[in-house]
């Protein structure tokens, strides 16, 4: 891992050196003078997770600057984008990308896509916050539709986020489970090596050590299972144990897709022992795994469902959908957002629903999913590198025999390819769903002259 980071320093500052031995003209207002080559490099060793290959002078500028005046949360890729359109990304030096991580999943619809924004901007020259104490009609809207897609959601709670939309499912869950049981029933479930967001309770249900150690102590109450071993749930029920918690893909953790019959066995388990079910599709919602949620392709409804991500289009919005037997257990001031459910975030969440359902957009990307997982397996066939091609739909993961994944992106980067590293040797894919085969045949080429070269 070390040894990869150096050499992406190395690569980078041979790169510039060389570049500045050519008597690169480089614009004035972007010098790329010697004390910004100090930092970044300063910038490039601190920060060992960066993978990449830098255009310099505008990108340069632009991710020195934002090292000085942002907290170091992100080990950010040195690449400054300024527009985009559906699958398309261009840099501050007008470079093209073709986006297969669409802002992690947060845009099945496509950047800035047309529909959407014409929605939102209509939207937001009418009203765009009147305030929780208010109901505003797009919250309304949306709020029905998202009851009618689900096949049983019958109330509606809107956050800002995905984190903020978990702690919203560990709150209804928790107060149901008191008032219909008893006071110490509100123990949650989750899973090794998922992800559920950094606010403080979302993280409690992230069992990742390394992301939680330093907040500790965390919220009590919550125990982890191992993915697809449902003995290992079993063994942690007991009389307390409120609600389950699980993605059915995890995306984070490295695209680890739940078994049909792991399921099967956990929804029997949780209606048995009256143990809530909540699904977390912040990710794999709004079409991504070929269908519009990812529960249908495994046939049970959730009963609190957590959406975030794609719903918003590109804007900020969190949700929660459960049926009215536990949601009616919110009652004024039992919980609440400012932001949560504002009328733009709202607009623009019903055009994406309305531009998926118009567009017949699942079933493209089920036939692309297709395309692209027999490319993939074909690599897979050729290149003894690559361990394993896993996901469902359009939710991908390519597993190497080796820690390649930081060179790849950087690679991908410098040929206008963003692909996403969620481990060392794991690369996720995520393409907004408006992708099309000639995309996918650029990243298969690609893939193909790389992984020869490695
Ligand atoms: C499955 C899942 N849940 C929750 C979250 C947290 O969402 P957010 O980053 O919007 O808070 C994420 C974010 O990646 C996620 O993938």
């Amino acid at each position: 891992m070390e040894f990869i980071n150096k050499l992406f320093v190395n690569y980078y500052m041979n790169k510039l050196e060389q570049d500045l031995k050519d008597n690169i003209s480089i614009n004035k207002k972007n010098v790329f003078n010697n004390k910004l080559r100090d930092n970044l490099s300063s910038n490039l060793n601190n920060n060992l997770n960066n993978n990449l290959t830098i255009k310099y002078d505008k990108n340069a500028y632009f991710y020195n600057e934002g090292y000085k005046y942002l907290m170091q949360t992100y080990a950010r890729l040195p690449v400054v984008f300024k527009y985009a359109k559906m699958q398309y990304l261009w840099d501050v030096n007008q470079k093209k990308y073709i986006d297969f991580i669409a802002g992690y999943g947060c845009l099945n619809v496509g950047h800035s896509n047309p529909y959407v924004l014409k929605m939102l901007q209509k939207q937001i020259k009418k009203i765009i916050q009147p305030s929780n104490v208010f109901f505003n009609i797009p919250q309304i809207q949306l709020a029905k539709k998202l009851c009618q897609i689900t096949g049983f959601g019958e109330k509606v709670f809107f956050a800002n986020s995905g984190t903020e939309a978990i702690e919203a499912a560990i709150k209804l869950a928790r107060k149901f489970s008191r008032e219909k049981f008893f006071h110490e029933r509100y123990h949650i479930i989750s899973f090794r090596k998922s992800f559920h967001g950094r606010t403080l309770g979302a993280l409690s249900a992230t069992a990742q050590e390394e992301k939680q150690n330093v907040y500790q102590p965390l919220l009590s109450g919550f125990k982890y299972a191992n993915l697809n071993d449902i003995e290992s749930v079993k063994k942690l029920i007991d009389e307390n144990t409120c609600a389950v918690l699980l993605e059915l893909i995890q995306g984070e953790g490295g695209i680890n897709v739940c078994d049909f019959k792991f399921i099967e066995d956990l929804v029997d388990i949780c209606k048995n022992e009256k143990i809530l079910l909540i699904i977390d599709e912040v990710q794999t919602g709004f079409g991504r795994t070929g269908k519009m949620f990812a529960y249908q392709n495994y046939n049970f409804y959730p009963d609190i469902l957590v959406l975030a991500k794609s719903l918003g289009g590109g804007m900020p919005i969190g949700a929660i959908v459960s049926k009215d037997e536990i949601s009616t257990v919110f009652q004024p001031g039992s919980h609440g957002s400012t932001f949560g459910g504002n009328a733009a975030s709202c607009a623009a969440g019903i055009a994406v629903i309305e531009y998926i359902m118009k567009n017949d957009l699942i079933l493209k990307a089920r036939h692309l999913s297709n395309y692209l997982f027999e490319n993939l397996f074909t690599l897979k066939d050729k290149y003894q590198i690559v361990k394993e091609v896993r996901g469902m739909g359009l939710m991908l993961g390519i597993e190497f025999n080796k820690p390649v994944a930081g060179e790849l992106v950087l690679k991908a980067l410098s040929d206008g390819i963003v692909i996403n590293k969620v481990s060392p040797e794991i690369i996720r894919l995520l393409p907004p769903l408006v992708i099309n085969k000639n995309n996918i045949d650029y990243l298969i080429k690609w893939l193909d002259r790389s992984l020869k070269e490695l």
